[in-house]
């Protein structure tokens, strides 16, 4: 809540304050010395005291004083005040602050006029209005500024001080002074005013739903519950923070989490790419940071097309091929994942396109796949047009999997046009990513993809860690028995160079 207290004349600090010679000073406000002429830090800092008009001569004399000092040290005038370091338990009611801001008197008919004109000259701050009630006059208003550019008459632009004079306004600024509460104060503003000094201050979280999901470093741990309320306070429609806790190596993939506060339910929903997932949060894996790589891969496809999801998660590729009108067929071996699946596909209204399966991977892709792979690429279907996809994103152990097409199936290999399209996920920290990649899956596969595969750099992870994807064709030699390298090269005309989406 903003409180009036008291306003009064502003007289400007006189002829030693050139308007360029603040205006260079307004430019330092994040550095440790204060920009803000001493007088405005002196009300600052005495909130209860009437300020006094100051001449030159006194500002000199003040500079020296040791509230001054100690001002200094503070730095900006819309931290929160100083006493608030350390708190580990967030008590809004210490973040009340007094500061004196500088206001123009106005006709109450010309605010709206005027304010187009003053946009950049007005206060700008969380909660606070720009215009409030004159106290003394119901027929004003005044118009709260920022106290970073107009310090005096002068501080004004040539144009704004142009639209004052035509609507008749003195340029004359007054003094406010200005309740600040918790409210007003930004989050990051919060936080480095509470963390100790120094130290980095983490405001930024994955959001997944109405859970803000952060991941806090070591130094921050002491302060977890009051980051994880101030993340709420700041951030409508999150009602629950939580913090990782370990990283994600179990087999599902799911985080290990800490309520840090407010809601303990984990069930959410989201919204991606215009498709609505639900799932709970602490059982499933959801990584908002990967909706351009699920859009990009759908964009991949064609309606009539064959997807198989490996490791489907709850839905995210899956769902939008079937809206394309791809036959599906999407798998997790997570009971909780496999449930949201099928939750997830009635919830976009695609059940009848997508079959779902609750296997390991190897067991998918050599039954239910193996299965369909033979009816669509074998006799029966020399017409077929579409293509077959294989998406696998299980970046740690996915490449691992790559094994399971080796002689998966029988028969004449189909031509090579029709050959599945295998879409692998893997990390890397090697120098050049793309070559490691198209190194690991080749190993397994036993043949060599550096020419006849494409590498997409997905995501950078960690420091000097990326997660990338592989696309390429699984070669016949590899994916039907008994070919030998003769025939496959007599069957098959050579693979084609597929594009490198980046030059690494
Ligand atoms: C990285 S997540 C990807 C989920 C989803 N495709 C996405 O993009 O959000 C990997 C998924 O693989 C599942 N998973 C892990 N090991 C598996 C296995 N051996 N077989 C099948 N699924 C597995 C996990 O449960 C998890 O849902």
């Amino acid at each position: 809540m903003v409180t009036l207290m008291r306003w009064i004349l502003w007289r400007p600090f006189g002829f030693g304050f050139s308007r360029r010679h603040l205006k260079v000073e307004s430019c330092g406000i994040t550095e440790s010395e204060s920009s803000i002429p001493l007088a405005w830090v002196s009300l600052i800092q005495k909130p209860n005291r009437t300020p006094d008009i100051f001449s030159l001569d006194q500002r000199k004399r003040f500079s020296t004083m040791p509230e001054i000092e100690t001002n200094r040290r503070d730095s900006e005038l819309f931290s929160p005040p100083s006493d608030v370091r350390g708190m580990t338990k967030l008590d809004r009611a210490a973040f009340k602050k007094t500061v004196t801001i500088p206001v123009l008197k106005v006709r109450k008919e010309i605010v709206n006029k005027l304010m187009r004109s003053l946009k950049k000259a007005a206060l700008q701050r969380p909660g606070i209005k720009r215009v409030i009630e004159d106290p003394e006059d119901e027929e004003s208003r005044l118009i709260m500024l920022d106290p970073y550019k107009i310090f005096t008459s002068d501080s004004f632009e040539k144009e704004e001080l142009s639209i004052l004079k035509q609507l008749n306004v003195s340029p004359q600024i007054s003094k406010y002074n200005l309740e600040l509460t918790y409210e007003n104060f930004k989050s990051e503003e919060i936080l480095r005013a509470v963390l100790p000094e120094g130290q980095d201050v983490t405001s930024g979280f994955s959001r997944v739903g109405h859970i803000a999901h952060l991941n806090l470093r070591d130094h921050q741990l002491p302060y977890k519950h009051l980051i994880g309320q101030v993340t709420i306070d700041k951030n409508p429609g999150i009602t629950s923070a939580v913090n990782k806790i370990n990283n994600i190596d179990n087999t599902y993939r799911n985080f290990q989490m800490e309520v840090l506060s407010g809601e303990e339910n984990m069930m959410t929903k989201v919204r991606e790419n215009n498709y609505t997932y639900e799932f709970d949060f602490s059982k499933v894996y959801w990584n908002p940071r990967l909706s351009t790589e699920h859009s990009r891969i759908t964009e991949l496809l064609k309606p009539g097309d064959v997807l198989f999801d490996v490791f489907a998660g709850v839905g995210p590729f899956a769902i939008p091929a079937a809206k394309k009108n791809c036959t599906v067929f999407a798998n997790d071996l997570n009971p909780e994942s496999h449930k949201w699946l099928l939750h997830n596909c009635k919830l976009n209204k695609v059940d009848q396109k997508v079959k779902v399966f609750n296997l390991d991977g190897k067991d998918f892709l050599q039954g239910p796949v193996r299965e369909e792979l033979m009816q669509q690429l074998g006799l029966l279907s020399k017409e077929r047009k579409h293509s077959v996809h294989i998406v696998m994103n299980l970046p740690a152990k996915a490449v691992e999997f790559l094994c399971a097409f080796k002689s998966l199936l029988d028969g004449q290999p189909c031509s090579s046009e029709l050959l599945p399209i295998v879409h692998c996920y893997s990390f890397s920290k090697d120098a050049n990513p793309a070559k490691d990649v198209q190194q690991q899956a080749g190993t397994v596969l036993g043949v060599s993809l550096e020419a006849c595969s494409s590498v997409h750099l997905v995501r950078n992870v960690a420091p000097n860690k990326e997660m990338l994807c592989i696309t390429f064709q699984i070669p016949a030699a590899v994916l039907y028995k008994n070919q030998t390298e003769n025939q496959e090269t007599h069957d098959d005309p050579p693979l084609k160079r597929q594009r490198t989406d980046r030059d690494f």
